[in-house]
C-alpha cells in the first residue's frame, strides 16, 4: 500500500529562497519543481528525501536504508520533486545522486534511487527532471537494482535497443 497523497510533506517555503544548502529549479514542465537538497541542508528537507527512499525500501521490500537524513559524511546531492497539490505544494517523489569512488573505474556522480508517489507517475516529472540531471551529471551511472519502471523509463531515454545486462549502465551527456 502506497502512503497516502495527505500524507505527502507540503511545502510552504518560497520557491525561490528556501534555505541553506537547498536549491530551487522552477517552471520544469508539468508544473515541476525541483529542489536540490545537499547534506547541510536543514533537517526538514532530508527528512523529506528519506521519507521517499523509504516508499521505494518499501515497494522494493528492500531492508536496506537508502537515505540517512542525519548523515553529513557522505557527499549526495538529493533532489525533491514538489507538485502543486489542492491548494498547495507537496513533495511527491525524490532522486538522489551520491558521489561514488570505484577500483575499476573512474570516480563520478550515480544515480543512486528514485521514487515518485503513484499519483504523479506518468506526468514527464521524471523526464523533466532529466534534463536537468544530464546537464549537471552526465556521464553517470544508474545503480542496481533498476526496477521494472526503471527499465522502461530508461528504455525511452536511452532507445529502444536499451538492455540492463551485466556491465554497469552508463548515462552519457550526448543521450536524451
Ligand atoms: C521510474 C519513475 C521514477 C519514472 O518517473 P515518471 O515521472 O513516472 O516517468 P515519466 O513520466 O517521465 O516517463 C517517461 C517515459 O518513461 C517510460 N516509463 C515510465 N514509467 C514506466 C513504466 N512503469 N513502465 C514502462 N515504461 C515507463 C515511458 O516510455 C514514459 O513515457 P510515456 O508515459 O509517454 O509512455 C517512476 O515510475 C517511479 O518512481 N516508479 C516507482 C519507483 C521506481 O521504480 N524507482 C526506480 C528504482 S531503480
Amino acid at each position: 500500500m502506497s502512503l497516502a497523497v495527505s500524507k505527502l510533506p507540503k511545502v510552504e517555503t518560497d520557491p525561490d529562497s528556501p534555505s541553506p544548502g537547498v536549491t530551487a529549479l522552477a517552471g520544469a514542465a508539468c508544473g515541476l519543481t525541483l529542489y536540490r537538497v545537499m547534506p547541510h541542508a536543514p533537517l526538514w528537507w532530508r527528512d523529506c528525501a528519506a521519507l521517499m527512499a523509504r516508499q521505494l525500501q518499501r515497494d522494493m521490500l528492500s531492508d536496506v536504508e537508502l537515505f540517512d537524513a542525519a548523515s553529513t559524511a557522505d557527499l549526495y546531492e538529493a533532489w525533491l520533486f514538489v507538485k502543486p497539490f489542492r491548494d498547495g505544494r507537496v513533495v511527491c517523489g525524490a532522486c538522489c545522486f551520491r558521489w561514488r569512488t570505484w577500483n575499476d573505474m573512474p570516480d563520478g556522480w550515480s544515480m543512486q534511487w528514485a521514487w515518485l508517489h503513484p499519483d504523479f507517475r506518468r506526468e514527464g516529472c521524471m523526464s523533466a527532471a532529466w534534463t536537468v540531471f544530464l546537464r549537471r551529471y552526465a556521464p553517470f551511472m544508474v545503480e542496481r537494482p533498476i526496477s521494472k519502471a526503471m527499465h522502461g523509463f530508461l528504455a525511452k531515454r536511452l532507445g529502444e535497443g536499451f538492455e540492463v545486462k551485466g556491465e554497469p549502465v552508463i548515462v552519457e551527456r550526448s543521450k536524451t
